[in-house]
């Protein structure tokens, strides 16, 4: 995996805020009745009026802007004409944004009208579960001290813990080495090092932690129905700890 120099990650965190702003713009367009078609037009149109380039398309062949997932869609959800978002759905926006040659990747699960109480709960926990994981984040800490703090947080709120995916490093390229599972053990795994960046995502689920791919060969979704919340942000490694890039 590659160190990034100061002037590199100044970079990343412009492409990182621009992530973070497109995320907050969103909140306002998220309501029953919209068409995660909709969302994504939204998503592109404001990436490039930053002059920067929403880098999920095209990527392997993906066809939109964003991954756009509802309920038990885990990742890579295609967005969709005919796809509306109702009352009581949560619904995941996954992109990344490229500005001067490098990359950001951040998502957030968002909750539309009135969600069960229990569903709100693990969006809620998702999100702290990534916190958990970031905080683990210095020179000097390793890779599984994030996975295990992702797992622990999760199976002790009764969350499963997807496998099959995981975060990774990122810069000019959307994945990079190394892989940042979600589950794993303590002092295991690469030492960080300043200058490192990280894309940490947990994806957490209600019920079974078992996920299928769907048959147009992008989307993956939870075997059992149940829904499954996602969570991400861009981290660099720092001198004294971490800085999250995706922020304001
Ligand atoms: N943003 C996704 C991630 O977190 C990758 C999406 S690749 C795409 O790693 F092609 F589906 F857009
Ligand atoms: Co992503
Ligand atoms: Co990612």
């Amino acid at each position: 995996m590659t160190i990034k120099s100061e002037r590199e990650i100044k970079l990343m965190k412009e492409a990182g805020h621009i992530n973070y702003l497109a995320h907050k713009e969103m909140e306002k367009f998220i309501k029953p009745g919209v068409t995660t078609f909709e969302l994504d037009k939204k998503i592109h149109d404001f990436i490039v009026s930053h002059d920067a380039y929403p880098s999920c398309l095209g990527y392997e062949g993906f066809p939109a802007s964003a991954c756009i997932c509802i309920n038990d869609e885990v990742v890579h959800g295609i967005p969709s004409k005919t796809r509306k978002l109702k009352n009581g759905d949560i619904v995941k926006l996954d992109f990344t944004v490229r500005k001067a040659g490098y990359e950001s990747d951040m998502t957030r699960t968002y909750l539309v009208g009135e969600v069960d109480a229990r569903v709100k709960e693990m969006v809620v926990d998702t999100e702290k579960a990534l916190y958990e994981g970031i905080k683990q984040v210095r020179p000097g800490a390793r890779i599984g001290d994030v996975s295990y703090a992702i797992m622990s947080y999760a199976h002790s709120h009764g969350l499963s813990v997807v496998e099959e995916l995981v975060g990774h490093g990122i810069g000019t390229n959307m994945h990079e080495e190394p892989d940042v599972p979600n589950y794993g053990e303590k002092n295991t795994g690469l030492v960080l090092k300043e200058g490192m960046v990280l894309a940490i995502e947990p994806m957490l689920n209600l019920g079974k932690r078992n996920v299928v791919m769907l048959d147009n060969d992008w989307t993956v979704v939870t075997e059992d129905g149940s829904p499954s919340a996602h969570f991400e942000h861009t981290v660099a490694v720092t001198r004294d700890g971490y800085e999250i890039l995706t922020g304001e």
